[in-house]
């Protein structure tokens, strides 16, 4: 039978980078499918709290924005990308303003309205762009509103890529993409979707992890797609972890921003003691690796349970105004900020690598894009910047639907596919498998390969990795795909990434910190840890 659905192009997220791509393609007349595999709003970009980084001030400039960004980078950002980023800063929320996003302002001493602009870690400057404390939902309930009325985009939600689909290129050298495999969570039904472009737009993997600033989504599907079919996956080994995740039995994944510190948040203990100048001469707003280190090691030196962010020294309308929601979230657990420091602990936050890709978002298969967290572009380095992730969002779907607007029309259309093959397979007997088997991975990856790693841990987490993924192969050829099933697969995938380049980096920078390698080797230059499939080779 033909594929179920045809489309010019098919995006996989509806995110910041997925719906941006969708609508600057639908602009342009382009027929695009947006797939997300929970609801619209079941990516990252909903939560994200601080903003979005971009030089308005008048004493801040473009330069100094990329020599942060360098800075915090460790020595492992492509300078190229790193200025084709922060060059269009500008360009980036205008647009977002003109899809209807509305960014905290402030009034001018001549009473006109400008950004409010608020500062977080390794910014020299006041340069983040935000709609108060709730940046990402403004930018994802604006996306999604302009997408759900665009004539040329149709949005499927609970429909989670089972496999991405490829064939050989014309010229026999390597794969080009066809489209994809798509469950249908709600009817359990695995469709096949082709288009002629695709666009990996899924995320990061931060749920890899037991603790996690991360909603339910991010389990990394998209890397584990592109590794199984084919393409080089980069610098898994720089996770970030966030320093300050609200600590509190019933809080679940709960982010105090970084700009809680940018407005003058101190970190202290119990006793009201303060300790990051112990760490780093810019203290509270050094770069996240090291301030998420510095809590690490208070925590583990003193056997405590977390550290305290303490901004009650702001008067109580500068705190309400400023971070509306983190105070209500803390009040309902009963912390009331403007008189009490907020319990926090660092959690898995953010995936620095990814799938490897050039300046317009391409992969290694021919027209199979990635943008956003799920791509590995060279921007982050070793440790990527608060709030410029936003920005590559925007940035790179407007390189990808660059390329995409001038590729289509060359593209030849897609043949037959043949249809997801279940003949073989039954439904499960035994789910608590899969539960069982996410508790385990999510536990062994932040004992072993956490803040802090060392070669045993690696290798212990290694032969872990190991026997899970034997147990979820045979699971999987025997068993009905459900949505969770499909998690853990791909969450194994990334957890095997994730210890393999951390296994390579013979050293510490940025974010891989390793007790058997505590220094940067300065014996060679920085490079980027690539992983290539064996069938590729
Ligand atoms: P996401 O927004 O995560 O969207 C992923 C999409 O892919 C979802 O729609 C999901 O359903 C879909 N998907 C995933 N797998 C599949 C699959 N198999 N099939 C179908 N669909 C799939 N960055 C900043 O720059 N500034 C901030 O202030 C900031 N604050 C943050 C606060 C929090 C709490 C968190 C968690 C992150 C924050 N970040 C911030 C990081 C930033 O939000 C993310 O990096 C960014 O939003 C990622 O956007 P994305 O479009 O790539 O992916
Ligand atoms: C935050 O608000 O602290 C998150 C910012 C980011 O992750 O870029």
């Amino acid at each position: 039978m033909p594929y179920s659905k045809n489309y010019d192009v098919l995006i996989i997220g509806s995110g910041g980078a997925g719906l941006s791509l969708a609508l600057k393609l639908a602009d342009q007349s382009t027929h695009v499918a947006v797939l997300s595999k929970f609801a619209l709003t079941a990516g990252s970009t909903y939560y994200a709290q601080g903003g979005i980084s971009a030089v308005f001030g008048a004493d801040d400039s473009i330069e100094s924005h990329i020599e942060d960004t360098l800075a915090a980078g460790a020595g492992l950002c492509d300078p190229e990308i790193v200025r084709l980023t922060v060059t269009h800063g500008k360009s980036s929320i205008d647009w977002l303003r003109q899809q209807g996003v509305i960014f905290t302002e402030e009034k001018t001493k001549s009473g006109e309205k400008k950004l409010h602009l608020s500062r977080e870690g390794g910014h020299s400057h006041r340069r983040v762009v935000h709609a108060a404390d709730a940046t990402g939902k403004a930018v994802s309930l604006s996306l999604i509103e302009r997408a759900q009325e665009h004539p040329n985009i149709e949005l499927f939600e609970y429909h989670n890529v089972v496999e991405l689909i490829t064939a050989p290129d014309s010229d026999q050298t390597g794969k080009r993409i066809l489209g994809a495999y798509v469950l249908d969570s709600k009817k359990q039904h695995v469709k096949t979707i082709a288009a002629r472009a695709v666009v990996l737009a899924t995320g990061g993997a931060s749920k890899a992890y037991l603790y996690s600033t991360n909603p339910q989504s991010s389990t990394g599907d998209g890397i584990a797609l592109a590794w199984r079919a084919g393409c080089r996956i980069s610098n898994m080994e720089f996770m970030q972890f966030h320093p300050t995740c609200l600590y509190h039995p019933k809080a679940q994944s709960f982010l105090i921003s970084e700009a809680v510190r940018g407005e003058g948040g101190k970190l202290i203990l119990s006793d009201g003691s303060s300790f990051m100048q112990h760490f780093d001469p810019r203290g509270e707003l050094a770069p996240r690796d090291i301030v998420a280190r510095a809590i690490d090691h208070e925590i583990k030196k003193r056997g405590i349970d977390c550290v305290y962010l303490d901004i009650s020294h702001k008067s109580e309308q500068f705190i309400r105004e400023h971070f509306p929601t983190i105070y209500q979230q803390c009040l309902e657990f009963d912390i009331d900020i403007t008189k009490q420091p907020i319990p926090v602990v660092p959690a898995a936050h953010y995936t620095c690598g990814g799938v490897l890709t050039d300046s317009y978002a391409r992969t290694d298969i021919t027209n199979l894009y990635a943008i956003g967290e799920v791509a590995c572009t060279g921007l982050h380095g070793a440790n990527r910047m608060a709030s410029n992730s936003l920005l590559e969002c925007l940035v790179f779907a407007d390189r990808a639907s660059e390329d995409i607007l001038q590729k289509l029309p060359c593209i030849s259309p897609i043949p037959e596919i043949p249809d997801w093959d279940e003949s073989k397979v039954s439904d499960s007997d035994e789910e608590v498998v899969v539960s069982h088997n996410w508790d385990e991975l999510r536990r062994f990856m932040w004992d072993y390969v956490g803040i802090v790693r060392t070669d045993k841990r690696l290798h212990r987490a290694m032969s872990r990795v190991e026997l899970l993924k034997k147990e979820i192969a045979e699971y999987y050829s025997n068993f009905r795909v459900t949505s969770d099933l499909l998690e853990l697969r791909n969450l194994v995938i990334v957890a095997e990434l994730i210890i393999r380049c951390a296994q390579q980096r013979k050293e510490s920078r940025g974010l891989h910190y390793t007790l058997d390698y505590p220094e940067l080797d300065n014996s060679k230059p920085p490079q980027n840890t690539i992983l290539t499939p064996e069938h590729l080779r």
